[in-house]
Order: structure tokens, then sequence, then C-alpha cells
């Protein structure tokens, strides 16, 4: 398949954007791409590719922007059950993290996953899916979180293995059993610590080696902060998981400024998510390390909280900054990866150009894909997206309604 005539063919080419190199979109006037298979064969002009392919079916992509399709590097998409009546107490004036406290929140989705069926389970979460995929999410990070016991965390890992395998979205499956502590550990925090230490990382190491549906292991995250798990129990489960061999990841100053960033860069974690609160000397750490930085812009959004993730401090450290949805049914339910896109121009101060480097190439550093998806580069998989506009600057400067008219996951084309 050849898509030609884009009116500016993105291809973010280049590998991840550090600091003030983000924004870099490689832009093609004129452009067009080569599809065979899943893959990229070739970029270029409309000129030089009609050329040199002239009977390879076409796509005229004439006034669009085509592009990387967006890689969403951290979700709760998987969950059961409604919290819409939550939304309203927070509306009245409850906290987050008060309502989390009175046995709510996160904990009223833990009872409602729990007890479901894995049909229901499914049933809820695909739309979702679809919804994100429609509107251009080609790659997403998925966490577990809402089981909260080994049985049902694994469950929760297996509907993920098994929407993956429906598709057209990709999920990047994150285990989450330090999501919170479970409501019958409430008053012994320690104590679940070290269930998720020495009995869910273990079980999870020997099942997803008996499953082996994906050549890589899961991420393992860890919700660092006050009501949920400590700085030192973080590091005790974070800890652990590097031992197993998992990928790291970690929620750190959503609220409280816990030193979770820190403990991120020190362990090699592929990110460290939320950094609202950071502290300067954690932002320096993180931005002087590997460890992706993702903000995620919807949940204060969602939150109506005025703070957001300080976007250009990352960047003038030399940081790597992502942005992703943090689709989830608490603080921000947020299929939309050009909505996110649209809060980072305003409340991170980022440019079209530096969203958009946000939301591919960095987002798919962010779950160690960098070398597979997030740019339109030969050899990668040809996952992308043909907007229904000319410019890329309209990303970010509308927001509510969809772009895309066309997503193509590994070479396969699906109108929107
Ligand atoms: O990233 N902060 C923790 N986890 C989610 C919220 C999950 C929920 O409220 O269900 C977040 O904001
Ligand atoms: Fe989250």
């Amino acid at each position: 398949m050849l898509i030609h005539s884009a009116s500016q063919l993105l291809t973010l080419a280049g590998g991840p954007q550090r600091g003030d190199r983000l924004g870099q979109l490689g832009i093609i006037s004129d452009g067009a791409i080569l599809i065979e298979d899943e893959q990229i064969r070739v970029v270029g002009t409309t000129q030089e590719l009609r050329a040199a392919f002239p009977n390879e079916p076409a796509v005229d992509a004439h006034g669009k922007v085509v592009m990387p399709g967006f890689v969403d590097p951290h979700t709760h998409a998987i969950w059961a059950g409604d919290r819409s009546a939550e939304f309203e107490l927070r509306l009245q004036g409850k906290t987050y993290l008060e309502i989390l406290e009175a046995g709510g929140g996160i904990i009223s989705t833990v009872r409602a996953t729990r007890t479901g069926s894995l049909e229901k389970l499914l049933n809820e979460t695909r739309p979702r899916l679809w919804t994100m995929f429609n509107y251009g999410t080609t790659t997403a990070e998925v966490k577990t979180g809402y089981g909260l016991r080994t049985a049902a965390e694994l469950r929760m890992m297996q509907a993920l293995i098994a929407l993956n395998k429906e598709g057209p979205l990709e999920i990047v499956p994150t285990f989450m059993g330090a999501h919170a502590i479970a409501p019958e550990f409430r008053e012994r925090p320690d104590d679940y610590t070290n269930l998720v230490v020495n009995t869910m990382l273990p079980i999870l190491k020997d099942w997803w080696e008996q499953q082996a549906p994906y050549n890589s292991p899961p991420f393992v995250d860890v919700f660092c902060e006050t009501g949920a798990f400590s700085l030192e129990q973080s590091r005790q489960i974070l800890v652990r998981s590097k031992e197993l061999g998992f990928p790291l990841k970690i929620h750190a100053d959503e609220f409280d400024n816990l030193g979770g960033a820190r403990l991120a860069a020190d362990l090699g974690a592929t990110s460290a998510d939320h950094l609202v609160v950071t502290s300067e000397e954690d932002i320096r750490a993180l931005a002087h390390s590997d460890t992706v930085a993702v903000s995620l812009p919807c949940t204060p959004f969602g939150l109506a909280d005025p703070h957001y993730t300080p976007a250009r401090q990352i960047l003038e450290q030399g940081g790597l900054l992502a942005i992703a949805t943090d689709l989830n049914p608490g603080t921000a339910w947020c299929e939309s990866m050009q909505f996110a896109i649209a809060l980072a121009c305003r409340y991170l101060h980022l440019t079209p150009a530096q969203a958009i480097a946000a939301a591919t190439i960095n987002a798919a550093a962010a779950i160690a894909r960098s070398e597979t998806v997030g740019s339109l580069e030969v050899g990668k998989q040809a996952d992308l997206l043909i907007l229904n506009v000319a410019d890329y600057r309209h990303l970010g400067y509308r927001f509510g309604t969809n772009l895309v008219q066309s997503v193509i996951k590994k070479g396969r084309i699906y109108s929107v």
C-alpha cells in the first residue's frame, strides 16, 4: 500500500527526543509512505515514491497529515463497575484521597472487578479500547491493579492478554498489584507489601513464563503516595521486581512528594509517571537519568486541580518527557491522546510539535518500544494515522472532537 500526497508527513525519525530537542517532527511535505505487510518499507516524497512504485495500490492523502499512531504509555483501561457518583462527591468538595481513605475510590473499583466475571470485565473494557483506537492510539500500556489479590490480579492479566490478541489495539501489560493497599490489609500495609513482594511477584514470574504470550515480561508499577505505598514499601516492591527481571514503572508525586521520582531514576526504571509536586532535586535526578518522565495532564484536569507537571523544567534539565491519558475510572476517564495533547499545550506549555513527539516517539520510549513504534521509519511497524487536517498544529489547537480519519495498525487500514 502506498499512501501519498500527504500535505505533511510527520516522521518523528531519529529516536527519542531529550530536553530541548523535543518537537523534531521530521516533516516531509507532499509526503508518501510505502507499507508492505506489517512494516514500513520506504518513506519519502510523493514524486519519488510514485515513480518508484507505480503499480502499488494507492491511498490519496491530499490535504491530510500522516503521522505515527499515538502511543499511550499509562492507562488503567481495564476495570469493571461505575464511579460516576464519586465525581459528584468531588464536585461537592471531597478530595480524591479522602474518598480512597473512606474505602471508596480505587477500592470501589476493586470490589466490582473482583466480583464480576471475566466475561463482564472483557465486555466493559473492550469498547474503551476501541474508542482509544478510533482516536488514534495504536499501542497502549494497560495496568492491572483492581484485583489486589493474586488470583484477581492474574485474571486481569489474563484479560489483557486476551484483549491484546483480539486487537487491533496493541496492549503492553503492566502488573500493578501495588495500586492500593487491599481492603483486607487496611490496618496492615506492611503485610500487604510483603504479600506483593514474596507471593504475587514470584507467582507472576512463573505464570508469565508458562503463558509466554509476549516476548518480553510485563512492567511492574507501584503507587508511591500517602495513603497508598510509602517510599520504603515502594522500594521493596521495585527492588524485588527488578531482581525477578521485570522492567519498572512508578506513580510518583501525584499529590505528595515522597521521593518516588528519584527512586525510579536510581533503580533504572523505564518511566516515572504523574510528577506534579516533584521537587527540583528530584526533577534533576530524573532528567539526568534514562527514566522517561510521563506527564498525565488529564488527571489534574479530571480532578479540577490547577497543578500540572513542571514540564518545562524537566526539558530545561534535559529530561525525556512523554504524555499519556492515565485513562481510569477515578481521576481521568479519557481515551483520547488528542485531548491529552490539547491539555499539554495549555498547561504543560508545550508547543503542538513538542506534545506530538511526547505522544509518539517519547511515549514509545516510556514503554521500551521505541525500536518498533512511535515513528515512521523504514523497518518499523506500520502503525499510522491519516488526519482530517492539513496542518499538524490542529492537534493541540482543537479539542473535544476527533481529527482522525483512518488508523493503520500493522499495515491494516481502519476507517474511523
Ligand atoms: O493514576 N493514582 C493512582 N491510580 C490512578 C487512579 C486510579 C483510580 O482512581 O481508579 C491514577 O490517577
Ligand atoms: Fe495511573
